[in-house]
């Protein structure tokens, strides 16, 4: 009886666990009837075969694999394998059917120039694709019959690779960053080391128009995109190495320029000057930042701003930077500037300040915003998909982190909203809240995966994580937002690897096990994450390496790559969605969707009003059985809203807290004052700035500023800085008022500081591995002492010879260690990568790697 009781007990438990793996959170009666229409339809071996098919590349093990979409359902693949840093062997394969078959065309390649015999693609830089011309498409190759590596070969096609065409550069072009200019697909830029090249006609003929060179760009506002900017070191700068025996690689080095080059088409190198004595620089959205270091304080340096194309500089009125704290320019979209300053001394947070629309003035926007230390991921997201959403996280001071979000541009962040129906994990440290796990909590091992928004997939936002007062680290779940963040649904429980596909139109996702296992289900849903499908695609093992679909999220496939373990043939399952959706999207198939509905829906004069006015969105319904156009836009009518608080910012001095529309006065900082027409003015602010690119009218006006005079006549300096004559002295004098006030908010706070002891603590054992580091650094430097003379003279000799800079180019070899890529000016240690939505370009050093896809985008450190 007992036995049979177990038996029965058994079964319930078995069957239970079926249940609950099969069922999907969802089980309204729409869902399960979907669902049994989707498993009847996938139920015969035809529609299978279509629905997800595969590919083995046989005979092929190299471990390396490079990938990118060349439009038009094209694949182009590379696979090497290498030996060091040089390449033994390669092959390049292409797909014309979104990755279903590919066709070696190795030998293709190699037929576009007589002279080679093997293809030797470079691992690092070897795959590189125009972003605005996706079927140009350049492979930077060592040449077979010069391994020493001072010369490359590029083969590059302008077709998708339908076609062929070689050039031999003269420069080390496999250890070169193509820079693409963004509407002339003919103009490109490489940087070898640090020097830079220039082709005008597709990359066939090239020459050299700058020297030790650190960063190079191109021009980005509208009227100055076809200037080249690059920042070089002077000759300065070699006295300085010598005299301070530099030897960090990410070490900046005072003695660099800024300078500009118009009129390369004509064959001019003359390059105008914009600026002098700089770190390093960021020209973006039309916003050249430079940080430089403070007059007769080397170590400390400040961040200057220019709006018109370099022509003047503007110092901003943040706070300067000591060595250890550092500047990130995290976002310059919407003409607004979104700057995080390190707090110093190793604490992981600091300030995050949004600027007005000329980038000189900032204020507060998010305290204690978190970025970990000497480097690494920060949660500060960009969401994609609702215009002035953005994600990031703040550290507290028990050390407790928190997710939260802003809609209307940093002036405001809140929690983020619990998703309905979800109990809370814990409820120790406060109320409940959607806590996020993202870069950071990957970056520490959270099982987990980065947020996911596409700007064709409107409102919809997909990240991992947990219903907590604070950030967690166990495994966590799948939430999305299909209202840009404002509320939130429980998708898919435990981690798992989501792509958009068709403009939102469909979701597919494959469950990242705990045990490593690869999964042999995808699962996938067309109702943003409600209701999910799941589809066993194989019962074979394989190693698991990402699920990727073209950039943009505009296709109807998904690929799920992987290789087969004992024999290391790469294979990839294609899953076609396309067999589901069959029927195009007519109008009946689109919404009328209020962009930000959620946002004062109490108050119907304001319902959905973000930066000034509404947005109304044709976007597809959720529950749309039907795909959507490849070139499919979103269509927006935009109407003004009456102003409100929500529109302002608070003026400098003011601070807003965390839930509060209301700008309250900063205590410790003093009322700015400024001089004007040699007379000392107050200014007097209600504390309210409207934000730049707000549409609102009429409604709530702050006061207007207003000035107080307080003496006539009695300037300190009155207008020998030509800056004050345009009132851009205010900002330098509020800096210095600001300084001091920080300085007297230090020393007040110095007695609250032992709570943080710990912290410090084990903050200072990394200092400390720093300090040994530093010392490492300095007996190599020693050693390396005489070659640096050497450096020294050679750089001068070659500069006066005018010649090719043999030595000074072998001695960059010495300081790298042999590798001899970067050039010691590219401060490779100081930039952070990091994987973006979509996903353009991959790598993998080998196939244990996941190919997370992803264009890196760089998070700019000065
Ligand atoms: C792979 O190798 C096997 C034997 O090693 C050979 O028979 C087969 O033709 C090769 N396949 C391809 C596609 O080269
Ligand atoms: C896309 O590829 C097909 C054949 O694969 C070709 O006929 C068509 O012209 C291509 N379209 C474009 C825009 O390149
Ligand atoms: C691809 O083609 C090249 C050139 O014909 C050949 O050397 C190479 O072995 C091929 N790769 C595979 C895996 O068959
Ligand atoms: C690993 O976990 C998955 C579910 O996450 C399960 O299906 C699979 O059987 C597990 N494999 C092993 C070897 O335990
Ligand atoms: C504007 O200033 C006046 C006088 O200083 C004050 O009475 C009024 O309340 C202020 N208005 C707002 C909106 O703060």
């Amino acid at each position: 009886m007992s036995l049979l009781k177990s038996i029965f007990g058994i079964l319930i438990i078995i069957f239970f666990v079926f249940t609950s793996c099969t069922k999907s959170i969802d089980s309204s009666p729409k869902c399960t009837e979907q669902q049994k229409n989707i498993k009847e339809k996938l139920s015969s071996a035809a529609v299978q075969s279509k629905f997800v098919s595969e590919f083995i590349f046989s005979n092929e093990t190299k471990p390396s694999l490079l990938m990118t979409w060349a439009g038009n359902q094209t694949l182009i693949i590379v696979t090497i394998r290498t030996q060091g840093v040089l390449t033994r062997d390669s092959s390049v394969y292409r797909s014309t059917n979104d990755g279903r078959t590919f066709v070696n065309i190795t030998a293709k390649i190699l037929e576009a120039g007589a002279t080679s015999s093997a293809l030797l693609v470079s691992q690092s830089l070897g795959l590189q694709r125009n972003p605005a011309q996706p079927a140009r498409i350049y492979l930077a190759c060592h040449d077979p019959a010069k391994l020493g590596g001072a010369t490359g070969l590029l083969y590059y096609t302008l077709d998708g690779g339908a076609t062929w065409h070689l050039s031999s550069p003269g420069f080390p072009v496999q250890s070169a960053q193509i820079l693409f200019h963004t509407d002339k697909p003919d103009w490109l830029l490489a940087q070898a080391g640090d020097k830079l090249y220039l082709s005008v006609n597709a990359g066939q003929d090239w020459r050299l128009i700058k020297k030790r060179v650190f960063k190079a760009s191109w021009g980005v506002s509208a009227d100055d995109k076809d200037s080249i900017y690059a920042a070089f070191d002077g000759e300065a700068s070699f006295v300085s190495l010598l005299r301070d025996g530099v030897a960090s690689s990410n070490h900046r080095l005072p003695g660099r320029q800024l300078a500009k080059l118009t009129d390369f088409t004509a064959g001019s190198n003359n390059w105008k000057t914009l600026a002098e004595k700089i770190y390093s620089y960021n020209n973006k959205d039309g916003f050249i930042f430079i940080s430089k270091s403070d007059e007769g304080k080397a170590e400390s340096r400040h961040l200057e701003v220019s709006t018109d194309c370099g022509k003047t500089f503007v110092r901003t009125q943040l706070p300067s930077a000591t060595p250890d704290r550092f500047f990130v320019i995290l976002d310059t979209s919407d003409g607004l500037a979104f700057v995080h300053i390190d707090a110093g001394n190793y604490l992981g947070y600091g300030t995050l300040y949004t600027s007005n629309s000329l980038g000189q003035v900032f204020s507060k926007s998010l305290e204690r915003n978190f970025y970990p230390p000497l480097g690494g991921s920060s949660d500060f997201y960009k969401v994609e998909s609702m215009r002035g959403a953005f994600l990031s996280t703040v550290l507290h001071s028990d050390a407790s982190m928190h997710s939260v979000i802003t809609h209307n541009r940093g002036a405001v962040w809140r929690h983020l909203s619990k998703p309905d129906g979800v109990t809370c994990t814990t409820t120790d440290g406060g109320p409940c809240y959607l806590q996020v796990a993202s870069y950071y909590s990957i970056s520490r091992s959270v099982p987990a995966d980065q947020p996911r928004s596409a700007p064709s997939a409107v409102g919809l936002l997909i990240v991992h994580g947990h219903t907590a007062a604070k950030l967690q680290s166990n495994p966590a779940d799948v939430y999305i937002s299909s209202d840009g963040g404002y509320s939130w649904y429980l998708a898919l429980k435990g981690p798992h690897r989501v792509q958009i596909g068709n403009n939102g139109n469909f979701l597919v996702a494959v469950e990242k096990s705990a045990n490593g296992s690869s999964p042999q289900v995808v699962k996938f849903s067309t109702d943003a994450g409600r209701c999910w499908h799941s589809h066993r695609f194989t019962t074979e093992d394989y190693v698991f390496t990402g699920l990727l679909t073209e950039p943009g999220n505009r296709a109807l496939t998904v690929a799920i790559w992987g290789y087969v373990s004992e024999l290391h043939h790469w294979r990839v399952f294609v899953v076609d969605l396309g067999v589901l959706l069959s029927r195009s999207c007519t109008d009946s198939d689109y919404e009328s969707w209020l962009s930000n509905g959620a946002v004062n829906y109490d108050n119907a004069n304001h319902q959905a009003c973000v930066l000034g006015a509404k947005e109304t969105i044709k976007r597809l319904k959720a529950d749309s059985m039907c795909a959507s156009t490849y070139s499919y836009k979103p269509q927006t009518s935009v109407t003004p809203c009456e102003c409100t608080k929500d529109d302002f910012e608070c003026e400098f001095g003011y601070t807003r807290p965390v839930n509060s529309l209301d700008c309250v006065r900063d205590p410790d900082v003093p009322t700015p004052r400024i001089c004007d027409a040699n007379t000392v003015k107050k200014i007097i602010t209600e504390g309210y700035r409207k934000l730049p690119r707000n549409r609102c009218q009429g409604g709530f006006q702050p006061n207007v500023t207003h000035q107080e005079v307080l003496h006539e006549a009695s300037c300190p300096q009155p207008t020998e800085d030509p800056r004050a004559r345009d009132g851009r002295l205010l900002i330098q004098s509020i800096e210095q008022q600001r300084q001091q006030a920080e300085l007297d908010k230090t020393r007040r706070t110095v007695g609250l500081m032992v709570p943080l002891a710990i912290t410090v603590a084990i903050l200072l054992a990394i200092v400390l591995s720093l300090v040994v580091l530093a010392r490492h650094r300095e007996r190599r430097r020693r050693r390396l002492a005489f070659h640096y003379s050497i450096v020294s003279a050679a750089g001068r000799r070659g500069d006066e010879a005018d010649g090719e800079d043999v030595e000074y180019q072998a001695a960059d070899d010495i300081l790298q260690g042999g590798g001899g890529s970067g050039g010691f000016y590219n401060a490779t240690g100081a930039t952070e990568r990091r994987p973006t939505n979509g996903g353009g370009k991959m790598r993998a050093s080998d196939k244990q790697a996941l190919l997370g896809g992803g264009e890196d985008d760089e998070a700019p450190i000065f």
